[in-house]
């Protein structure tokens, strides 16, 4: 049988190399788009995919990138004031083959519908991350709030999966979810950045997630934990 085919959009970052592993392992044929100047960052991956260098938002990039995948997962990255985030997200829409999974990332901060219950120091950080944005040109946070808002009404078959903090160290398992940050199973706040990856190319199959926003965290996390003791195995949310 044909392997099925799946593009990682921002392959050479952190959470895109983990994802490039996980697809690996998992049999997936991979084409991996990354900025010309990162094409090293993959080497240890030479041979075994194909590279399309250029930047993420280059919508003849991506048309090429996606061309005959069946999955795309896409790193949705808050950066500079050119609209990096919104025309990457809209590429992988436009040009994605109608029923291809979309799996995009980014952080809690991103709402689906409002009904979010932030921390007092998520907020700050937030209000933080804006206003420096607004000084530096450097992270633009409202146009991945754009890029998102774009994904939520596109007539795809999306996943946004929204990461907690990250941190690196060894794999801990998939990470559990909720549909709400707020929610007490996702307190901890703290996911490992491979598992954050797993979760991402797990999604690639997981129906029950076509169309929804999990919040993420990590599975072995204390409130992750206390959940668990709580409603016994096997629940998320
Ligand atoms: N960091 C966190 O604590 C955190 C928390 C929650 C959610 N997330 C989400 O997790 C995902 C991965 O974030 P990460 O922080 O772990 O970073 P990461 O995986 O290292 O990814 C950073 C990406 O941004 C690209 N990039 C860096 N500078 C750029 C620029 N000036 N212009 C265009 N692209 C640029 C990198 O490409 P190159 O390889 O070419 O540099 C890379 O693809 C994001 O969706 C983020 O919203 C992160």
């Amino acid at each position: 049988m044909q392997s099925k085919k799946v593009c990682i959009v921002g392959a050479s970052g952190k959470l895109g190399k983990y994802m490039v592993q996980h697809a690996l392992d998992r049999g997936y044929e991979v084409v991996g788009v990354c900025r010309e100047r990162s094409v090293g960052k993959l080497d240890t991956f030479k041979g075994r995919i194909t590279i399309i260098p250029g930047a993420t938002n280059d919508r003849e990039v991506i048309k090429k990138a996606v061309a005959g995948c069946d999955g795309v997962l896409t790193v949705l990255v808050p950066w500079g004031a050119h609209h990096y985030s919104s025309g990457t997200a809209q590429a992988v829409l436009d040009h994605a083959r109608p029923g291809a999974r979309l799996i995009f990332s980014c952080g809690w901060h991103i709402t689906r519908d409002g009904k979010d219950v932030y921390p007092e120091s998520l907020k700050k950080q937030e209000k933080l991350a804006r206003w420096l944005g607004r000084l530096t040109r450097i992270v633009d946070i409202d146009d991945q709030v754009e890029a998102c808002r774009r994904v939520f009404v596109s007539d795809t078959r999306w996943t946004v999966v929204r990461g907690s903090d990250l941190e690196e160290g060894e794999s801990q398992g998939l990470p559990v979810w909720s549909r709400h940050v707020g929610d007490p199973i996702l307190e901890s706040n703290m996911t490992r950045r491979v598992d954050y990856a797993l979760f991402m190319v797990e999604a690639l199959e997981n129906d029950e997630l076509i169309h929804a926003a999990p919040a993420i965290v990590g599975g072995r996390t204390p409130s992750a934990l206390a959940y668990a003791a709580a409603v016994g195995p096997g629940h998320d949310r």
